[in-house]
C-alpha cells in the first residue's frame, strides 16, 4: 500500500512562537497526531526553539517572530508566551492574513483583546484562545445538558477553584492569580452559564475571592477562588442545578455526573489505566489544537470555534468586573464591546 502524500493528507503549514514550559508539554506533543507541517519554530531563546524543532520535525528555527512570519508565511500561527505578546503578535499575524491561536489570556485587558478581535474582523481571519475548558469533553457535555429541555433551564452554578501560591506582583500579569489562573474558571463560567449580567466580589487580598454573579438568563452563581491551596492538589469543582431536581457535578475538569431526581442520567468518567481515556483529550488540550488545524483545513468554520476572540473579550470583561467590584465594594456590570 502506498503512503499518503502531503497533498492527499491536506497538511497545514503551522508556525509556533514560544517554546517554554506549556507549549513544550501540551502543544507540541499534539502535532504528531495532526495533519501538520511545522514550518517554523521560534523562541527568543533560540536553543529552546532548536530543541523543540528537533523533537517535532520543525523545518526552520528563529528567534525573531516577525522574520519567521515573513519568511515562512504559515497557514496558521500558534503563540504561547504571555498576555501582552499574545495580543501584540496576534495583531501582527492577522495584519499578514494569518489565522492565530494564542494561549490564554489572549491579552492583559478586555480593551486590548477587543483590539485583536477588531484586527481579526478586518482581516476576515480566525483568532482563537486556548480556553481548554471549552474543548474538554466533560465540560462540553455539561453545557449540552444545561441547554437541553429536560434540564429546565440553569438556576444555580457554583464553582470552587484553588491553586498553590501566586506572587501577585504589581504590573506582572503572569504572577496575578485572578488573571493567570482564574481566567480559566471565569471563561468556564460563561461557557456553561452564558452571558453575565452583574457581579459582586469580595476580595480582602489578591489571593482570595468570594464572588456572587447574576447571569443574563436570570440564573445566579457563586465562585470561590483561592491560591492558598496546594500546587500538588489544585481544586476544581462545579455544582450546577437545573429547574427542579436536575444536578450536574464536575470534578477536576474531566469528570461529570448528571442525575435528575436521584436517577443517574449521564457520566464522563475516563479510565486512564485501562487505555479508556486520554488525558490530553480529556483536559481539552488536544481538541483545541485539533479545532485550529481543522479550521485551517477548511473543515471547521469560525462559528464552530467556541473560543474565538470575541468570546474571550467577554471573559476578560468579567475578570475586570470582579476587580472593579472588589475595589469599590459595589456590584458591577461587565463592559460590553460591540
Ligand atoms: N492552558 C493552560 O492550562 C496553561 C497552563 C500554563 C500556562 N499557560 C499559558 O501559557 C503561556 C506561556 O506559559 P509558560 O509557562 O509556557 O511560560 P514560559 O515562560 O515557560 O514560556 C514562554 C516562552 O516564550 C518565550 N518568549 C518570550 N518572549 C518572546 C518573543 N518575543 N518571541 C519569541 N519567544 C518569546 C520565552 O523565551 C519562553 O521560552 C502563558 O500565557 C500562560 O498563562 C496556559
Amino acid at each position: 500500500m502506498s503512503a499518503v502524500t502531503p497533498e492527499e493528507e491536506n497538511l497545514v503549514r503551522l508556525a509556533v512562537i514560544g517554546c517554554g514550559s506549556l507549549s513544550t508539554k501540551r502543544i507540541f506533543p499534539c502535532f504528531p497526531r495532526l495533519p501538520v507541517r511545522l514550518v517554523g519554530v521560534c523562541d527568543l531563546d533560540e536553543a529552546k526553539a532548536r530543541q523543540n524543532a528537533r523533537r517535532h520535525g520543525g523545518e526552520a528555527v528563529y528567534s525573531d517572530a516577525l522574520k519567521m512570519l515573513d519568511e515562512t508565511k504559515p497557514d496558521g500561527l500558534v503563540v504561547c508566551i504571555g498576555p501582552e505578546m499574545h495580543a501584540k503578535l496576534a495583531k501582527e499575524a492577522l495584519a499578514r492574513g494569518i489565522p492565530v491561536y494564542t494561549e490564554k489570556p489572549p491579552a492583559p485587558t478586555a480593551t486590548e483583546a477587543w483590539a485583536v478581535a477588531q484586527a481579526a474582523r478586518k482581516a476576515g481571519k480566525l483568532c482563537m484562545t486556548a480556553f481548554k475548558y471549552r474543548y474538554a469533553p466533560a465540560q462540553a457535555k455539561a453545557r449540552a445538558i444545561i441547554q437541553s429541555p429536560e434540564f429546565g433551564g440553569l438556576s444555580n452554578l457554583s464553582i470552587v477553584r484553588a491553586s498553590g501560591p501566586y506572587k501577585n506582583l504589581p504590573g506582572n500579569a503572569r504572577t496575578e492569580f485572578l488573571l493567570d489562573f482564574c481566567i480559566h474558571p471565569i471563561d468556564q463560567t460563561l461557557f456553561l452559564a452564558g452571558d453575565l449580567d452583574e457581579v459582586f466580589a469580595v476580595a480582602p487580598t489578591m489571593d482570595n475571592y468570594a464572588i456572587s454573579v447574576r447571569f443574563a438568563s436570570g440564573a445566579v452563581g457563586s465562585l470561590a477562588f483561592s491560591c492558598r491551596g496546594s500546587w500538588s492538589q489544585p481544586l476544581d469543582r462545579a455544582e450546577i442545578f437545573g429547574a427542579a431536581g436536575q444536578q450536574i457535578q464536575l470534578v477536576d475538569q474531566i469528570f461529570l455526573r448528571y442525575h435528575a431526581d436521584g436517577v443517574n442520567k449521564q457520566t464522563n468518567e475516563p479510565r486512564f489505566c485501562t487505555a479508556g481515556g486520554d488525558s490530553l483529550v480529556e483536559t481539552g488540550f488536544f481538541p483545541e489544537v485539533e479545532a485550529f488545524v481543522a479550521h485551517l483545513q477548511g473543515k471547521r468554520p469560525v462559528e464552530q470555534i467556541p473560543s474565538r476572540i470575541e468570546e474571550s473579550v467577554k471573559s476578560l470583561a468579567f475578570y475586570e468586573a470582579i476587580k472593579a467590584s472588589a475595589a469599590s465594594g459595589k456590584p458591577v456590570k461587565p463592559a460590553r464591546f460591540e
